[in-house]
């Protein structure tokens, strides 16, 4: 008979919960957990016994699941996101007492943890919204974590946190308090986005090393090996190499990769960043071309459609030399990355403004440093950038950063080009290097628009060279022009 009490619960045994719950318990903190579907629970308890007879304790109904735990309760929830959550809310809460917590791990919209939360609250219970960085093995071995909501829920499972969460020498676990309210969604909706923004610019990559430079997939290998141990180091560039060694069973001597359908999936995540950095006026053209581009891809049998309506662009006479190629294409990566990264931290500093969540970007940086999707070197450098100036406009105004855009940007217009001239769509760094020749241009023709505005809807306009509001006819006058 167990009569000891778990430190902390978790329900929801798939994928991420089971990981998750056997991370928790290998960092010696005694678990409960449960799971809708029973089946889940005993094959979650089996795996602790085998991986090393960790300290978990599985239960079939939510009830005992609850009287298994130490006061004040804490349980992690890792349920499909939406009405999974406040149906396993509707489950657990009548059971819980006040002053005990639930922690919402899933990828949720931040609007709805702070409903949830707040209801929680008029029963005396606390709740948090924790963003969960890392897929499977992320989960099993450490992944980042953003906790969001009340504080003293936060402190009530801080120290689980902070043994679970990956570990970066030099710069510690990979959780932080992320702030108030929906924070923690929110700033793991922004992360799911930046990856987006990632996997495309990759993507985009190895499309001009394969179509324009006719790499192979042994070459792209060795490609990507090396860009990950330079400035690109990143868990997304690894796997990319890794893939591009895997054969496919099904069909001998062919690459896996080849095989794959070009349909990209998506679970919402990405198009919440999209959204929500037009409800905050924030430019996140990478971001959004990369949604665009997952939106495309799934119109397969019209593009097979098209391709037959347009044939690829001439072939620019001869091959560029690969090896030019390759560096070039390194550098475009890297500084589109930077202009990404620049609009994903623009949403969520503006988001921080408008709820007064007080978010730290360099602690943000911090904690996806490790343990995530988007872990990679390059955020040292993000971390260093806030360091230096919390209140950083943009990360491009950063000086290491702006030496680095100034170093990259040849390079970066001749792949833009050359792209261009190939007919192969870039949509991502086409899209950054937009953003940065908009951005980086004291003047630019907004003063035609506005002008326009005036003409036709009497809008007004500033001038440059004295304050005020003004209104032109400007039809009247051209008219008067127009006769002399
Ligand atoms: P996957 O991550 O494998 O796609 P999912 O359908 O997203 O799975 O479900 C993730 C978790 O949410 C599972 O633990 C699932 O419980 P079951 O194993 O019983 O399906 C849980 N879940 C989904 N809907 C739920 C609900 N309405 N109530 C409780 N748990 C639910």
């Amino acid at each position: 008979m167990e009569t000891e009490l778990s430190r902390i619960g978790l329900t929801g045994l798939a994928v991420m919960g089971q990981n998750l719950a056997l991370n928790i318990a290998e960092k010696g903190f005694p678990i409960s957990v449960y799971n809708r579907t029973t089946a889940k629970v005993d094959e979650t308890v089996a795996r602790a016994k085998a991986e090393g007879d960790l300290p978990l304790r599985g239960f079939h109904d939510p009830h005992s699941f609850v009287l298994s735990l130490q006061k004040p309760r804490v349980i992690i929830l890792l349920v499909k996101a939406g009405p999974a959550v406040d149906q396993t809310i509707a489950t657990l809460a009548p059971l819980l007492d006040r002053g005990d917590c639930l922690v919402d791990g899933g990828n949720e919209w931040y609007e709805n943890t702070e409903r949830r939360a707040e209801a929680m609250a008029a029963r005396g219970l606390l709740y948090l919204g924790m963003g969960v960085s890392g897929g499977e093995e992320g989960a099993r071995r450490g992944p980042s974590l953003m906790p969001g909501g009340a504080a003293p829920a936060y402190a009530l499972l801080e120290d689980v946190l902070l043994r679970t969460a990956a570990q970066v020498p030099g710069s510690g676990p990979c959780v932080t308090f992320v702030g108030p309210g929906g924070a923690g969604h929110f700033v793991k909706m922004v992360h799911n986005g930046i990856e987006y923004g990632d996997m495309q610019l990759i993507a985009e990559a190895y499309d001009l090393l394969r179509t324009v430079g006719g790499l192979s997939n042994p070459d792209l290998h060795r490609v990507f090996s090396d860009w990950n141990r330079g400035e690109l180091l990143s868990f997304l560039v690894e796997i990319t190499a890794e893939i591009f060694l895997v054969n496919d069973d099904l069909s001998p001597g062919d690459h896996l990769v080849d095989r794959v359908l070009d349909k990209t999936g998506m679970k919402g995540t990405g198009k919440w960043t999209v959204q929500q950095a037009a409800e905050l006026s924030v430019a996140a053209p990478t971001i959004a071309a990369a949604l665009d581009a997952r939106f495309l891809s799934a119109l397969k049998e019209d593009r097979v459609a098209a391709a037959a309506v347009f044939p690829p662009a001439a072939a620019a006479a001869g091959r560029p030399d690969k090896e030019k190629l390759v560096d070039d294409v390194r550098q475009a990566l890297y500084a589109a990355k930077v202009c990404s990264y620049a609009q994903g931290m623009n949403i969520l500093k503006a988001k921080s403004k408008e709820k007064g969540w007080g978010l730290r970007m360099g602690e943000m940086a911090r904690i996806w440093k490790g343990g995530c999707i988007i872990r990679a070197k390059f955020l040292d450098r993000i971390e260093r950038a806030y360091e230096r100036d919390a209140e950083l406009g943009s990360l491009l105004l950063d000086s290491e950063f702006a030496q680095e855009m100034a170093e990259r940007e040849a390079a970066w217009r001749r792949v833009v080009c050359l792209a261009v001239n190939a007919g192969v769509g870039v949509p991502g760094m086409a899209a950054s290097l937009a953003y940065f020749d908009t951005f980086r241009r004291a003047r630019l023709p907004a003063n035609l628009v506005q002008a326009q505005r005036d003409y036709f809807g009497a809008h007004t306009y500033e001038r440059t060279d004295r304050p005020g509001n003004f209104h032109t006819e400007w039809s009247k006058i051209a008219a008067e022009r127009s006769l002399l």
